[in-house]
């Protein structure tokens, strides 16, 4: 089944084509460079930019092999969670797209494209998972952990208080005046660090039975650290990265464990991670170390196209959906900028 999906969710203007779960097109337009002078995304400069865009973007990706919308069977677009501005640009011209080619529209949550990423070009992983199965997000705008019941059916065991986890890396990135945004960024600088320069407190350390995420405090430590530190060197910031990341992705990975070891023995046996900072290489070794430690497989998206914002996740998402039949009337689809994964 082929689908031409839309995501205007926060700061990527994004369209794909899939197939199934094969990925064919997958074209994101960043605005990040605009809003990095702000420090974060300015929801007004978003919207104009992804109304200024959003053609060009569908036109890209509809210039390969699929030049008509005739060879497309669905249209697909996130209606939430995201800015609302921002949503209702992609909504607008998918309506209009599939008014205009009698197409059927699937309503797809951001969050849902994330978990389901790692189906991306491996169509097996249907046919091995089983349920319950886990789903971690790790983006800008959340940090969930989700017991997968069935694709479609979730229930949330772990979310942040404060900020995402992504949110937060941008922001310790910006004290070392790494730029925005600076998860990728600190990444890099974290690799020629040590972590354990300098300590920093693993937010609710031995209250994990509280099951959130959180990194209000983690930040205002960090704040404090690093202005104790100044006049910055090159290895001091290095250090300081190293250090926090280190302890934003231990607590992440207790919080993890403590759910998945009780009750014993765990359900799960499979985890699918999500989300902008699922592409950090050392999150994905500690994954893997935890996986181990856990008989569980961890699953992660093929490219990291696909980790970031994109409509190629859109698609995965809709392609199960329409295989539920849920589709909706062009009329009826509106944005959910709170949209929630659970009914
Ligand atoms: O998924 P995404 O585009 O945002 C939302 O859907 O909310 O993720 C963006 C986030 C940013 O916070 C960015 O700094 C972070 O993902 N990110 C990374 C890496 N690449 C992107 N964080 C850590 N390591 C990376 N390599």
């Amino acid at each position: 089944m082929k689908i031409f999906s839309i995501d205007t969710s926060c700061d990527e203007t994004a369209c794909s084509i899939t197939d199934d779960t094969k990925v064919l097109t997958n074209i994101v337009w960043s605005q990040a460079k605009a809003h990095a002078k702000f420090g974060g995304v300015m929801p007004s400069l978003a919207q104009r930019m992804h109304e200024e865009r959003i053609d060009f973007v569908v036109k890209k990706a509809l210039g390969g092999k699929y030049r008509e919308l005739n060879e497309i069977d669905t249209i697909a677009v996130t209606i939430g969670p995201g800015l609302s501005i921002a949503l209702e640009v992609g909504i607008k011209t998918a309506r209009e797209m599939a008014t205009k080619y009698n197409k059927k529209i699937v309503a797809v949550n951001h969050l849902e494209g994330h978990i389901l990423s790692p189906f991306a070009n491996n169509a097996g992983l249907i046919s091995i998972l089983n349920y319950p199965a886990l789903g971690l997000v790790v983006s800008g705008g959340n940090t969930q952990l989700i017991s997968i019941k069935e694709i479609g059916k979730y229930e949330i065991l772990a979310q942040t208080t404060d900020d995402a986890l992504g949110e937060a890396l941008d922001k310790a990135a910006r004290m070392l005046g790494l730029g925005y945004p600076g998860g990728a960024v600190l990444e890099k600088f974290a690799r020629k660090g040590n972590p354990k320069t300098y300590s920093l407190p693993i937010p609710i350390a031995g209250r994990e039975e509280r099951k959130i995420f959180t990194y209000s405090g983690l930040k205002t430590a960090m704040s404090r650290l690093v202005e104790s530190q100044k006049p910055l060197t090159a290895q001091k910031i290095y250090d300081l990265a190293a250090c926090f990341q280190d302890t934003a992705f231990t607590h992440l990975i207790r919080i993890v464990s403590y759910i998945i070891s009780r009750p014993a023995p765990q359900p799960y046996k499979h985890l699918l991670l999500g989300g902008g900072v699922a592409a950090n290489v050392e999150l994905r070794k500690r994954l893997r170390r935890l996986g181990k430690n856990h008989n569980l497989t961890v699953h992660f998206p093929y490219s990291n196209k696909l980790c970031g914002d994109n409509a190629g996740m859109i698609g995965i998402a809709a392609y199960f959906k329409s295989n539920r039949n849920e589709y909706i009337s062009p009329n009826l689809i509106d944005r959910n900028p709170r949209a929630k994964l659970t009914a």
